[in-house]
């Protein structure tokens, strides 16, 4: 493990926790809200840096971190010891834990014991689920617990095979309306923000201009409140398929493949360590050594 100091603090101190009222502030005011998955320490300080208005701790993890084929399999556990790293981290963003399959479908009590955990144990500022039907009974439990509540329409990927596959949604007259429906009876049941994944942009044009709350798009065009993309996906960091909606900004893992294949080469051939990597011993205890290896 590097012994190197951590990057020292910025000269002026980061300003504190961003006021979730803002969220409301900034749709007024027209001004778009960034978000962005993380699921460690470093990138939460990278969000945050970057200005940032929310960190999403994704059950996205579930795929681009801990290898499953689906979000499904990550447990509430695993989602709470990844959200800690990350609001360890994160100054200025308010932290979003989603909360991942099975642990509140069940009853509005347990979403509201998951949400609870998740905020205390996991740190978390607020926190998401998926869906809207029967979920907006839990999005309603949990915004009177007084936990901030982030709803998530269109594409659920939770519900990925009742869907039929990772498909974009609301793409007949029909089934927009019931998209428009659901988010706006997300808002009802005290939703402050509401995730539009995978629609047609021009009804999450129509759903963001209905409702008082922000929209956060993915794959939802440009008309939406604010945007959100998967850390991975953004910087070219999962070897999965990426969605159509997906722009990558950056192709880190071929960066770090190269890196680590130089590693690999320099060590092989004891290019590395060099000099300046190597810790040094004076010639007189050198001395001393070698007689003590002599004469123990
Ligand atoms: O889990 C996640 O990363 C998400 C985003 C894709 C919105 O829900």
């Amino acid at each position: 493990m590097s012994t190197r100091p951590h990057k020292p603090a910025p000269a002026t101190p980061a300003p504190g926790k961003l006021p979730l009222p803002e969220l409301l502030e900034m749709k007024k005011r027209g001004d778009k809200i960034v978000m962005i998955t993380a699921y460690d320490a470093p990138a939460a300080r990278i969000a945050d840096e970057a200005g940032v208005e929310l960190i999403l701790v994704g059950d996205t993890a579930a795929m681009v971190m801990l290898g499953h084929e689906s979000t499904l399999p990550v447990t509430l556990d695993e989602m709470i010891f990844l959200t800690r790293a990350v609001t360890r981290a994160a100054g200025r963003p308010l932290v979003v834990g989603d909360l991942p399959f099975g642990t509140y479908e069940v009853s509005d009590e347990q979403a509201v014991a998951s949400a609870i955990r998740m905020v205390k144990e996991g740190g978390a500022d607020v926190v998401k689920l998926e869906g809207a039907g029967r979920m907006l009974s839990r999005v309603r439990a949990i915004a009177e617990s007084n936990i901030g509540i982030m709803g998530h329409v269109g594409l659920t990927p939770q519900s990925a095979t009742k869907l039929g596959g990772f498909k974009a949604q609301g793409r007949t007259g029909a089934a927009a309306k019931q998209l428009f429906d659901d988010a706006l009876a997300l808002q009802e049941a005290g939703a402050f923000a509401v995730v539009l994944e995978a629609v047609p942009a021009a009804v999450a044009v129509r759903v963001s201009a209905a409702l008082d709350v922000p929209t956060i798009g993915i794959g939802a065009g440009a008309g939406t409140d604010g945007q959100v993309l998967v850390w991975h996906d953004m910087l070219g960091m999962y070897e999965g398929r990426t969605p159509r909606f997906v722009k990558r900004y950056a192709e880190i893992a071929e960066e770090i493949g190269d890196a680590v294949a130089q590693y690999a080469e320099e060590v092989r051939t004891s290019a590395f360590p060099e000099e300046q990597h190597t810790y040094g011993i004076t010639a007189e205890e050198l001395d001393r050594f070698e007689s003590l290896l002599r004469n123990p």
